[in-house]
C-alpha cells in the first residue's frame, strides 16, 4: 500500500475500496500500517453526549452592570460597535459574505435583537468548536468571550442607545500572504444546483496546477474570494494525477471524465472532496469566511509532491436572488517551503463510513430526533509505523452532512482516559474549519482518540447509511499530527 486516498465524491460511489481505508495516510509514508491500523472499533448507538448544558446562558436582566462592567449602561459606539468591528464586519459589511451590514448604527439597530439571540446561542460569529476553556482552546479562536455576550444582550435591552458616532473603527487588518504562490480558479458563474445540500449552492472543482519542480511544504495558506457575497468555502487538495485509481484509471482520467461532462462549463461538480474517484492525498487548505491568513503550527508543513495538481473546491452559495449571474475567480495563496523540522501527515478517520463495506454496514436508525455514533481508533500506536516516537495532535477537522447534530472529540495520550478535545454542540455543514490546538496533544502507543457523532433522522424515512452523498452521513475526523 502507497498513499491510502482519502475521497470524496457524490453519491452512488464507485469508489474502490481501497478508498475506505481508515487512515489515509498522507505525504511521505512507504508501506507497512494500514490494515493493521484500522483495528478495532467500538461502534453503534451509544451513548449521548449531551451538549446542552454546555450553552452559555447568557442572562443578563437586571444584571446588566455586574455582567459588563459598564457603569451607564452599554451604548452602541463605545460598547457595541467595538466587538462588532473585531468579530463581524469582516464578513456583515457591504459586499460581504453576511447576508446584511452591521457597520453602521441604522443596521446594527435593525439587526440587533436578531445578533443578541445568534451570539446567545453561539451560532454567530460562526465557530463551531465549544470554545469556554472546558474542552480545549485554540487558535485564532473567533467565539466570543461570555461578557461581550452579555454587553450585546445588555444594549438589546436598553434598547440600542447609540451614543457618539466615531470613525475610528475598522475590521482587522489581514497581513496577508501576497509573496505567496497564487493558484486562481477561472472566471466561473455558479448555478443552483438543487437537492437536499445544495437547495441555493453549487460545490465546483477546478484543476490548477501549482507547477512545482521540487516537492515542497505548505505551510500557511490565505484565500481571497474574487465575490465574497457568492464564496461560502473553499478547499484546495493535492491531488497526484498519476495515481492509478483502480483498472488503469489515473486521477487524471477521472478528472477529465469529470469535466467532459459539462464542457461548457468549468470544472466539474463536487462534493465533500475533490469529485467522484478522484483520490486526493491531503486536504492541507481549508477556508471559510473571516479566517485570515492560516499559519500551520511554527516548524511543521505539508508535503506537496513535485508531480502534484491542486483541485480546488469552492461552494457557492446563492441564497439571495441578486446574487444569482455573478461571477467569481478565487484566489489561494499558499506558502510553500523548501523543508520544514516536521512533515505532519492529515489523517483522514471515519470508521463510520468504513462499514460501507463490511456485510452489514451501520446505519442510522430513520425518524429518530437523537441517534449517535462512537468509534475508538487506537492511533497512538501507528506512530511506529510512521517511524515516529509518538504523534502529536495539532489539528482536528470535524465534519458530517446534514443530519449531523454534534460531534465530540476526545483524546487518550497514553491509554489512562479520555480528554475532551473538541467538541461540536451544534453542527452547521456550511462552516467547515480546520481548528488547531492551543496544546497539542501528545500520544504514546496505547493512546488514541474517541469520536461521537450524534444526529437528527426525523428527516430520513429509511436508514441513513454512511457515503459521501448529500442524503448519507459521515462521522469523519480530519487529524493534523506530526511526530
Ligand atoms: C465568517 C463570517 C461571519 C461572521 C464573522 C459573522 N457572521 Fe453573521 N452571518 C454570516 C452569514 C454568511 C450569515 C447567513 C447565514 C449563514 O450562512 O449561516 C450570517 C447570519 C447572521 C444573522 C442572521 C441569522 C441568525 O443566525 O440569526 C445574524 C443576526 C448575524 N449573522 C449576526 C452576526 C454577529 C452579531 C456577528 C459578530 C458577533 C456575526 N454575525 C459574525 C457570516 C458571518
Amino acid at each position: 500500500m502507497s498513499r491510502i486516498p482519502l475521497n470524496s465524491a457524490i453519491p452512488n460511489s464507485t469508489t474502490p475500496l481501497s478508498a475506505l481505508s481508515a487512515l489515509a495516510l498522507i505525504a511521505s509514508l512507504g508501506s507497512a500500517c494500514g490494515d493493521d491500523a484500522s483495528a478495532t472499533n467500538t461502534e453503534g448507538a451509544s451513548t449521548d453526549t449531551d451538549s446542552a448544558s454546555t450553552d452559555t446562558d447568557a442572562n443578563t436582566t437586571g444584571e446588566t452592570e455586574t455582567d459588563t462592567g459598564i457603569a451607564d449602561g452599554p451604548t452602541f459606539w463605545d460598547d457595541v460597535a467595538p466587538i462588532y468591528f473585531e468579530r463581524c464586519v469582516s464578513c456583515h459589511k457591504p459586499g460581504g459574505v453576511g447576508p446584511f451590514a452591521l457597520d453602521t448604527y441604522g443596521a446594527a439597530q435593525t439587526w440587533g435583537p436578531a445578533s443578541a439571540a445568534a451570539t446567545a446561542a453561539r451560532t454567530m460569529p460562526p465557530w463551531l468548536v465549544r470554545d469556554d476553556g472546558t474542552c480545549g482552546t485554540f487558535h485564532d479562536s473567533q467565539a466570543l468571550q461570555d461578557e461581550e455576550i452579555a454587553t450585546i444582550q445588555a444594549w438589546v435591552q436598553l434598547g440600542m442607545p447609540e451614543g457618539s458616532p466615531r470613525s475610528d473603527l475598522h475590521p482587522p487588518e489581514e497581513e496577508g500572504l501576497g509573496d505567496g504562490l497564487s493558484l486562481k480558479t477561472p472566471t466561473f458563474v455558479p448555478e443552483i444546483q438543487g437537492g437536499p445540500l445544495s437547495e441555493f449552492d453549487e460545490y465546483r472543482c477546478f484543476l490548477v496546477d501549482p507547477g512545482l519542480d521540487a516537492d515542497a511544504f505548505l505551510t500557511a495558506y490565505e484565500v481571497i474570494p474574487g465575490t465574497p457575497e457568492i464564496v461560502h468555502h473553499a478547499l484546495a487538495m493535492p491531488v497526484d494525477p498519476y495515481l492509478d485509481v483502480g483498472g488503469g484509471v489515473t486521477n487524471l482520467d477521472v478528472i477529465e471524465a469529470l469535466e467532459a461532462e459539462s464542457p461548457d462549463r468549468d470544472g466539474w461538480p463536487c462534493f465533500g472532496a475533490a469529485g467522484d474517484g478522484v483520490e486526493i492525498n491531503n486536504m492541507p487548505v481549508v477556508w471559510a469566511p473571516g479566517q485570515g491568513v492560516v499559519h500551520y503550527p511554527e516548524g511543521t508543513g505539508n508535503r506537496v509532491y513535485a508531480d502534484d495538481l491542486m483541485v480546488i473546491q469552492i461552494h457557492y452559495n446563492l441564497d439571495r436572488p441578486e446574487l444569482i449571474g455573478l461571477s467569481d475567480s478565487t484566489e489561494v495563496r499558499i506558502e510553500l517551503r523548501d523543508d520544514v523540522e516536521l512533515e505532519g501527515l492529515y489523517l483522514a478517520l471515519d470508521p463510520f463510513l468504513d462499514t460501507l463495506f463490511d456485510d452489514e454496514p451501520a446505519a442510522l436508525a430513520a425518524g429518530q430526533a437523537k441517534v449517535s455514533y462512537t468509534w475508538e481508533e487506537p492511533i497512538g500506536d501507528w506512530a511506529q509505523y510512521f517511524g515516529w516516537p509518538s504523534m502529536t495532535i495539532h489539528g482536528i477537522f470535524p465534519h458530517m452532512h446534514e443530519y449531523g447534530q454534534t460531534l465530540t472529540v476526545e483524546v487518550d495520550p497514553d491509554g489512562e482516559g479520555y480528554e475532551c478535545a473538541a467538541d461540536v454542540p451544534r453542527w452547521d455543514f456550511n462552516w467547515q474549519h480546520l481548528y488547531f490546538l492551543d496544546k497539542p496533544v501528545t500520544l504514546d502507543g496505547d493512546g488514541g482518540v474517541r469520536v461521537t457523532c450524534g444526529y437528527n433522522t426525523e428527516a430520513a424515512e429509511e436508514p441513513v447509511l454512511p457515503g459521501w452523498g448529500t442524503g448519507n452521513e459521515m462521522c469523519f475526523v480530519g487529524l493534523f499530527v506530526t511526530p
